[in-house]
């Protein structure tokens, strides 16, 4: 097998699974980061993510010599005499103002290898970057002699390096066919099927990809809301759907919303993509404005348990709140639905007592200051109105339900992600009240 030589800029969740998983293919990596303690603890084989699998990868790659880890994009760049073949920027591009996907992190490290990089080399955009950004990364290089290629990630958080290894498909796009064909050898030994195709296309793919989803997700959302209203079961409704080979069962799950790192900026960042080509992209538009009034939806559902009636006051109501961040298995909370809906309940008054497998009451996230973070579910529920169930924790389901009826001052659990059985809360001693389940707000 050819080895190459990789640099990759971020070693975020995208950047740190794609330089471990590349070493543990085989390439000689070296990956960077601007955050000084985070280098230095990646030294040390410690990482501060949650993802199964990614610390032993690491360990591994640093026990093979062919994993290090660096201060700065310059610093990857010079790492070994000759330099990197492929250089991978994996870099935040957050939301900037109007919705915009927000560069320049993007540009400044353009600017700071710019000169260092060797003839003949590949930087490659994993970052999820808006159509034109290949062709203007390589006017920033000002590099005859370097290509820029488009690589989007598909990862998925909490099971980032799983996706990785076993990728639905590679896409890769570029001006150069002999750079994008380097790139995408990289990961021959996955055997995924590949996309070769132009950057403007490959850069797109990411975005129609992303924004596809937030669309199933608010659409299942609506029509959750519709069963609600109509007495039918969203549960046998998806599944009837789901069975039709060219929707699928994935991602027809209703919640409180969708979020995470990467929906809600992909959906803004589509958006302006399309009005600045003169489009007006009215689906995007639906789906998000769909998502917003399905996090409002959740606090009626919660204002209507426990005043018994619509416009009843939450003031001063405690409500515990099962799972906070923006999905299980993760502890990311960026952009997290399950702190959209505690914001609005805060707003209408409410206490809020959090508990999540994944946080320590001592998480200093600022959107978690309104919050009481426990650790312990049992505490949480002590003396509550209603516990609402905002991540789909599968460990949620094994509580002992009973208990919980026994501490909170009034059984009765919202449900957003319909995560338990029903029959176990109602045996338990709940009021159970899910979504879809002929129950309206
Ligand atoms: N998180 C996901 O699930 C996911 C999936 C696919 C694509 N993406 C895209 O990948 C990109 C990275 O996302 P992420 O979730 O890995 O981000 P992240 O915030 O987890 O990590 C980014 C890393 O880049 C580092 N960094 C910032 N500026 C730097 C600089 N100038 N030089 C070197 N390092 C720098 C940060 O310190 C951080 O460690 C984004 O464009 C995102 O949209 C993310």
């Amino acid at each position: 097998m050819f080895v190459r030589r990789i640099a990759v800029v971020g070693t975020g969740y995208v950047g740190l699974t794609t330089g471990a998983c590349l070493a543990s293919l085989g390439h000689d990596v070296v990956c960077a980061d601007v955050d000084a303690a985070k280098v230095d603890r990646l030294r040390r084989g410690e990482i501060d993510i949650l993802e199964p699998g990614l610390a032993e990868l690491v360990a591994e790659g640093i026990a093979a010599g062919r994993l290090s880890f660096v201060l700065g994009a310059s610093a990857a760049v010079r790492h070994t005499e000759q330099g990197p073949e492929v250089v991978f920027l994996c870099v935040p591009t957050p939301m900037g103002v109007g919705g915009v996907a927000d560069l320049s992190i993007v540009e400044s490290v353009l600017e700071e290898v710019r000169t260092a990089l060797p003839a003949g080399c590949v930087v490659v955009n994993k970052s999820t970057v808006p159509v034109g950004t290949a062709e203007r990364t390589s006017e920033l290089l000002d590099r005859a002699d370097v290509a820029v290629v488009s690589n989007p990630e598909f990862l998925r958080e909490g099971s980032a390096v799983s996706d990785f290894l076993n990728p639905d498909r590679i896409v890769v796009g570029g001006s150069s066919q002999d750079a994008a064909e380097r790139v995408a050898a990289l990961y021959s030994r996955l055997g995924a099927p590949t996309v070769l195709t132009d950057a403007p296309s490959a850069e797109l793919v990411k975005y129609a990809a992303n924004c596809f989803l937030a669309m199933k997700l608010s659409y299942v959302n609506a029509v959750a809301e519709l069963c609600d209203r109509l007495g039918a079961n969203i549960t046998d409704v998806t599944e009837g759907m789901g069975y039709d080979k060219r929707i699928g069962q994935a991602f027809l799950q209703p919640g409180p919303g969708w979020g995470g790192s990467c929906l809600p900026k992909d959906t803004s960042a589509m958006l302006q993509l399309a009005d600045a080509a003169d489009f007006e992209f009215r689906l995007i538009r639906a789906t998000i404005d769909t998502n917003t009034r399905q996090r409002q939806r959740m606090v009626e559902k919660v204002r209507l348990a426990v005043t018994g009636r619509r416009g009843g006051s939450l003031s001063r109501k405690r409500i515990a709140l099962f799972g906070l961040t923006f999905k299980a298995g993760t502890d990311d909370l960026r952009d997290s639905p399950a702190l959209a809906v505690a914001a609005l309940l805060r707003q209408a008054g409410a206490e809020l007592v959090g508990y999540d497998p994944a946080l320590r009451p001592d998480n200093p996230h600022r959107d978690l200051a309104a919050i009481t973070l426990v650790d312990d579910p049992y505490v949480a529920a002590k003396d509550a109105e209603a516990v609402v169930i905002l991540t789909e924790w599968p460990e949620f389901r094994s509580l002992d339900w009973a208990h919980l009826a026994e501490v909170a001052a009034r059984p009765t659990v919202i449900d957003t992600r319909n995560l338990l059985d029903p029959a176990v809360a109602r045996r338990g001693g709940f009021e159970w009240i899910g979504l879809g389940k002929n129950q309206p707000a």
